[in-house]
């Protein structure tokens, strides 16, 4: 009988034809993020599954449907309880890499956006106020010489260092491990997560969400920083405690934020909506056609070879295949 595969929701139809010369693939149909009784029902008996970063797929899912693998259609896993996936020897995978520059990019665009207050421009123009050119309109942070401060410095932060120092800044990077090519490559220097939110102009958050990020940053952080500082997070929403953030916006504690995640995703903090000095996007971070294809093609082999009993090469719990 022919192995069945489960897939949340639409993705690039590259992906699904590979899955099509192996498997019967069924497409939950909506627009919308599916619910757990839907990914229950849609994946009952289907040997593989391929959520999106927007689905949690906890033991329950596991223990009802039966299924072997898990393809995450995201580098994050924190949607999947990868330690109830590794006690029933599911393999779970992701996609890194093919999105790390896009997800730069668009960090760059938060960033450009946020300090050179491009949107509330575009609104202003576009509402017919612009008289002619005037020095004092819509007056905007630097970059050259400044200082970014980069938290967490896996691919996607690299990829932003790199745009960093092609913009001629001071960078500075929190880490858990030391990273001495770059150090000297871009002149970066690694610092305690206290100097770099005091030293920088830019902070960008680009460390995985988890136990330990959990609120990294709440309300001393944000206290820390310069009120002319920005704050960007292209990352995972908790990482940052909204609550506070809001208050340091309101209050001026910081002079801006750009932000592609948020803590309830997809709700949006109305104190954020509110705020002219927050450039807010719908979690666009890989969303370039060319990534999200390649991201479907590699959830796609990866779910493949582990339902063919081979180690993916995106494997997340690698501790399945060593037991
Ligand atoms: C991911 O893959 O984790 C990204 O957040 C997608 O944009």
């Amino acid at each position: 009988m022919q192995k069945k595969i489960f897939v949340t929701r639409e993705i690039p139809q590259i992906g699904i034809d590979i899955l099509l010369q192996y498997y019967e693939v069924d497409i939950f149909p909506k627009k919308r993020p599916i619910t757990k009784e839907e990914m229950i029902s849609g994946a009952m008996d289907c040997d593989g599954l391929l959520p999106l970063l927007t689905d949690k797929v906890d033991a329950e899912v596991m223990d009802e449907t039966g299924i072997k693998a898990i393809a995450n259609y995201a580098v994050g896993v924190d949607n999947i309880d990868v330690a109830a996936a590794s006690q029933r020897n599911i393999a779970v995978t992701n996609t890194p890499g093919v999105l790390t520059d896009a997800t730069a990019d668009l960090t760059w665009a938060l960033l450009l956006s946020v300090s050179r207050r491009i949107v509330e421009a575009d609104k202003y123009l576009r509402e017919g106020n612009f008289l002619g050119w005037d020095s004092m309109l819509y007056l905007g942070g630097d970059f050259a010489g400044r200082t970014i401060g980069i938290i967490g410095l896996g691919r996607i932060g690299q990829a932003v260092a790199r745009r960093a120092a092609g913009f001629d800044m001071n960078i500075i990077y929190h880490s858990t491990s030391p990273h001495p090519n770059l150090e000297r490559s871009l002149g970066m220097k690694r610092v305690s997560l206290e100097e770099l939110l005091k030293e920088s102009d830019y902070v960008s958050i680009h460390t995985p969400y988890n136990k330990e990020t959990h609120h990294l940053i709440g309300k001393k952080e944000l206290e820390i920083m310069k009120p002319s500082a920005y704050l960007i997070n292209t990352s995972r929403g908790k990482i940052v405690n909204e609550e506070e953030l809001v208050v340091a916006l309101v209050t001026g504690k910081i002079d801006g934020a750009g932000l592609d995640v948020y803590y309830h995703e997809p709700k949006v903090h109305k104190g954020l909506i509110d705020l002219p000095n927050v450039v807010l996007l719908p979690h666009l971070g890989s969303a370039s056609m060319y990534t999200r294809s390649k991201m479907a093609m590699m959830a796609a082999e990866n779910l493949h070879m582990a339902l063919s009993g081979e180690r993916p090469e995106n494997i997340v719990n690698p501790e399945i295949y060593d037991k």
